[in-house]
């Protein structure tokens, strides 16, 4: 068996979730060779998972692009505004590409992106880890199954969590737009591919409506501080308050955010005046109703598919986790977490005919981001077998497949900026100009 060598641009969390999966389940399959990232800590915590391999170590993405091509394929992991150009290099390197979404947060870079892969014949696989999760693919072969007859509609949903939205988008990485990107794209651009994986048919146009309603100086209880840390005269019954990193959202959230040499000094566990201490400076300290967020924190979407087929998907941040509904010609089959609390099923199809109830358990091993539902797990369980496939249409999550999902996303902040139905062959016409 070939052993594919692996390099990673950006060290984050995504990148080290799946280092570590891969250390775990495909170790024997995969030696990493390079880490870039200006921060050594997050390089050495990845690079201690191959104690016997040569790693080599780069402050940037420059400094490793300049190097001779030393892995077969690169991750990236940096943030959203920096995928294209590290990417770009890699491509023209001789890189393959495992690329977190979104694949840019410019869409006429998106496009250049997926035409250099073709020309230059080289594999790019969108980490669109929810293609992967034992859910969303039994979902897919119930539809596959013709079980539920020609869909006609779908309504989906996705609820962020309070807190996910407090700690991301509103203190934290994806809370400024114009840095990062569109929540629609940040967060959603998994919703919308998705829908288009299951529906299997192009999307013609979309419109949407959503905003910024919550999480805004206006909604402040009065004499709330800047800070949580500050004494606020409504910490003990703010679901927000940033002292609760020190306990009940101490796990998972502080660690992908705070000093690594800190946690790792403390074996993962900072104390608590560390954690004060962080709370009086970083952006996670900051009262809610008081940040620079631009991020949206409700907004939905409607889309016209080929044939007819419609679709709805609403994104707020005040519900959590992930619904859809699936109208077939022959019944109805609902999912998620909502069916989950209220029927004990992960899904279920109500049949029109015979009024007959089928209903699935899905199960799920744990691994990587637990919110992910098994989709880390699953997305490099199939890597290795995607990275040495012959047939690139092969892969389950090309950069060819995710443009798709990527035009409907700009699509709906279009529409949503501008009050109108974007039609998305016009988009990417206009982009390709
Ligand atoms: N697939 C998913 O479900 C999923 C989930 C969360 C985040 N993401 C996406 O993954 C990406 C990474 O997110 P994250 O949370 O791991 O971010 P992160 O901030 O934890 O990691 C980014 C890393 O890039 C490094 N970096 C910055 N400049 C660099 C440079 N010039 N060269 C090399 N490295 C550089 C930073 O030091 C940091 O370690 C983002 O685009 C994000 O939107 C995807």
């Amino acid at each position: 068996m070939r052993t594919i060598k692996l390099a990673a641009i950006g060290c984050g969390n995504r990148t080290t979730v799946y280092a570590n999966l891969v250390k775990q389940i495909a170790g024997e399959k995969f030696k990493i060779t390079a880490l870039a990232d200006p921060v050594k800590e997050r390089r050495d915590e990845i690079a201690g998972y191959e104690k016997t391999a040569e790693i080599r170590h780069f402050d940037s993405a420059d400094e490793f692009l300049k190097q001779e091509k030393m892995a077969d394929a690169v991750i990236i992991g940096t943030q959203d505004d920096y995928h294209f150009n590290p990417a770009m290099g890699a491509l023209k390197k001789g890189y393959d590409i495992i690329l977190e979404k979104p694949i840019s947060n410019n869409l006429e870079e998106v496009l250049i992106l997926d035409r250099t892969a073709r020309e230059l014949n080289r594999k790019v696989i969108v980490c669109h880890v929810l293609r992967y999760t034992p859910f969303y693919n039994k979902v897919k072969e119930v539809i596959e199954s013709g079980l539920i007859g020609e869909i006609v509609t779908v309504n989906a949903s996705e609820g962020v969590g309070t807190w996910h939205m407090a700690h991301s988008f509103v203190r934290g990485k994806w809370a400024d737009t114009e840095k990062s990107s569109p929540m629609i794209l940040a967060k959603s651009c998994h919703d919308m591919d998705i829908l288009s994986w299951l529906v299997q048919k192009k999307c013609l146009a979309v419109s949407s409506f959503g905003g910024l309603e919550f999480f805004r100086e206006q909604n402040a209880p009065p004499n709330a501080p800047f800070r949580c840390i500050d004494g606020c005269p409504v910490a003990e019954s703010c679901q927000y308050n940033a002292l609760l990193y020190m306990n009940e959202q101490r796990v998972p959230w502080l660690s992908v955010v705070f000093d690594p040499e800190s946690m790792k000094k403390n074996q993962g566990g900072a104390s608590d005046d560390e954690i004060r201490k962080w709370l009086e400076t970083s952006p996670w300290g900051r009262c809610v109703y008081h940040c620079d967020n631009n991020a949206v924190d409700h907004q939905v979407v409607t889309m016209s598919f080929e044939d007819g087929i419609t679709a709805t998907f609403t994104m707020t941040a005040f519900d959590e986790g992930r619904n859809i509904e699936i109208c077939g010609t022959k019944g109805t089959l609902k999912g998620g977490t909502y069916t989950q609390k209220i029927t004990s099923h992960d899904l279920v199809f109500y049949d029109n005919r015979y009024g007959k109830i089928t209903t699935w358990d899905i199960e799920v091993e744990s691994g990587g981001n637990d919110s992910h539902v098994g989709g880390d797990l699953g997305f490099v369980s199939m890597l290795y077998e995607e990275l040495t496939a012959e047939d690139p249409s092969l892969m389950r999550s090309s950069i060819h497949e995710s443009v798709e999902s990527h035009v409907m996303a700009w699509g709906a902040e279009i529409s949503r900026k501008e009050n109108r139905v974007v039609e998305l062959k016009e988009l990417v016409k206009k982009m390709e100009l």
